[in-house]
């Protein structure tokens, strides 16, 4: 099987360079239009597919992204690896600015979106106790490390609704109580979504801030945020670019079932 590999862009990655054949494609899905057209491409050999998350121009809020319509024109493209690059805060001193986390569990908080392909008619219940694919997570790590990215491997990300950052409160609760590590607003549904479609999926956070609970930080704001982001756009990009070399153009099946989450998950009888 041929190795596609598909990148979610967040806030401040709307494109990526270096694709041979480089060209924008419409594709619709029954869940209505993703965010945008995708770009997609070759790059060392390898199909990619890139899809800014918010739309170029960043359109979509957190809450009103496409999320299954994302996954599902990614998976129609014949994406089997989906790599989702994102902002989002720390809650670990170590954890500063500018470094990447490959995040490996997260907390979902998220409410006002739609979360699974299945409901009535279509009953499915996949596991995601471990939501992210390890393989492909730990050729992420490795092309951080190539691209020299200061990147910790595995981190708890909090998944939150927004629009507005957290509270004291808040920010406090999820870092002493709750342990996480990062906090963002938009890898919720689209982990949970990413396996009900059996793709191998693996989330790179890119820090910009401290959220609200450190005392030598004042709050969090946008502005700061798009400052590390700019400032760190071209490491996203270094770290893509590595990426097909490491997974090659040919694929097994994923060692950990991903591509397989749906054999024993569909509850309805078959007609
Ligand atoms: N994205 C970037 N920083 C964030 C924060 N502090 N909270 C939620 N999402 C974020």
């Amino acid at each position: 099987m041929h190795t596609t590999i598909g990148i979610i862009g967040g806030s401040g990655i709307y494109d990526i360079d270096g694709l041979e054949g480089a060209e924008w494609v419409t594709v619709d899905t029954p869940w209505g239009a993703p965010s945008d057209a995708i770009l997609t491409g070759t790059l060392d050999g390898v199909k990619m597919c890139f899809l800014p998350r918010h739309g170029r121009g960043h359109v979509h809020s957190p809450t009103t992204v496409p999320y299954r319509a994302n996954i599902d024109a990614l998976k129609r493209l014949g994406v089997t690896d989906v790599v989702a690059v994102s902002a989002c805060g720390s809650f670990r001193e170590h954890m500063a600015p500018g470094d990447f986390v490959i995040v490996d569990q997260f907390i979902d908080r998220t409410f006002a979106r739609e979360k699974s392909f299945f409901g009535t008619g279509c009953v499915a219940h996949v596991s995601v106790a471990h939501p992210t694919c390890p393989r492909l997570s730990e050729a992420c790590y490795t092309a951080a490390v190539d691209a020299g990215i200061t990147v910790h491997k595995g981190g708890t990300y909090l998944a939150m609704e927004g629009p507005q950052f957290s509270t004291l409160a808040e920010s406090k609760m999820y870092r002493e109580s709750w342990h996480c590590d990062v906090i963002g607003m938009t890898n919720m549904p689209e982990a949970k979504l990413a396996r009900e479609a059996e793709l191998c999926y693996a989330s790179v956070a890119m820090v910009t801030d401290y959220d609200s609970w450190h005392p030598d930080h004042g709050e969090v704001d946008i502005a700061q945020i798009i400052a590390t982001l700019t400032g760190n756009a071209d490491k996203g990009r270094n770290m893509v670019r590595r990426l097909p070399a490491l997974l090659g153009a040919e694929r097994a099946p994923c060692p950990h079932g991903c591509d397989r989450a749906l054999d024993y998950a569909i509850l309805t009888a078959p007609d």
